[in-house]
């Protein structure tokens, strides 16, 4: 019956709307348990409400960005009450740390968009039109305690384009995210 998947997201949810897409596609041998978000009005709760996909918010008592112990308590929790297995952090902006991974060894990937270890944290297609470079990318890694710094399981290059802006260089990234993602959970999972 396939791989039981959880998906953390704190914005649009575009790249859980492609793994969706990859399971109708009958590319993926796997079903989405839960969504939850750090935020209450992310987009990728709708998304997932519409699926009938059963969806939570996670409480994170006030701290702006911080990801605290109890609420990385809850969510292991709650992931394991739905019967996940491989939990895909898909835009999630908070870092995960040891409650969450000791629950999920092993079992907790990420994507990011740049080609790891260049340009880990926040914004990544923004700082690669900084440095200047002329070619970037995305990577889909499991999640260690540090910040976007764990085995790498996919990469693919993006190049940059003169006269590209923050909003078209991330739309290109984000073209082959939505490949990517799918990919490395087969992977993952096999
Ligand atoms: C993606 O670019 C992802 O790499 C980054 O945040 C963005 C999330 O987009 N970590 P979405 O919510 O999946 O549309």
């Amino acid at each position: 019956m396939g791989m039981v998947l959880g998906v953390l997201g704190s914005g649009s949810g575009s790249n859980m709307q492609a793994i969706l897409d990859a399971i109708d596609a009958g590319e993926l041998d796997a079903r989405i348990a839960l969504v939850l978000s750090d935020k209450p009005d992310a987009f990728i709760l709708e998304r997932a409400k519409q699926r009938g996909i059963e969806t939570g918010v996670i409480d994170c008592r006030g701290y702006a960005t911080r990801f605290p112990d109890e609420a990385q308590h809850e969510t292991a929790e709650r992931l394991k009450a739905a019967g996940v297995e491989l939990v895909c952090l898909a835009g999630f902006l908070r870092l995960v740390k040891r409650p969450l991974l000791d629950a999920f060894p092993q079992r907790i990937l990420n994507i990011h968009p740049s080609l790891l270890p260049a340009f880990p944290g926040l914004e990544s297609w923004k700082q690669a039109l900084d440095a200047g470079v002329s070619e970037t990318g995305c990577t889909v890694h499991f999640v260690d305690e540090g910040m976007d710094t764990g085995p790498i399981i996919l990469q693919e290059q993006v190049p940059v384009m003169p006269g590209d802006s923050v909003e078209s260089l991330h739309a290109r990234i984000q073209v082959v995210e939505h490949r990517l993602y799918p990919e490395a959970i087969r992977i993952v999972g096999r």
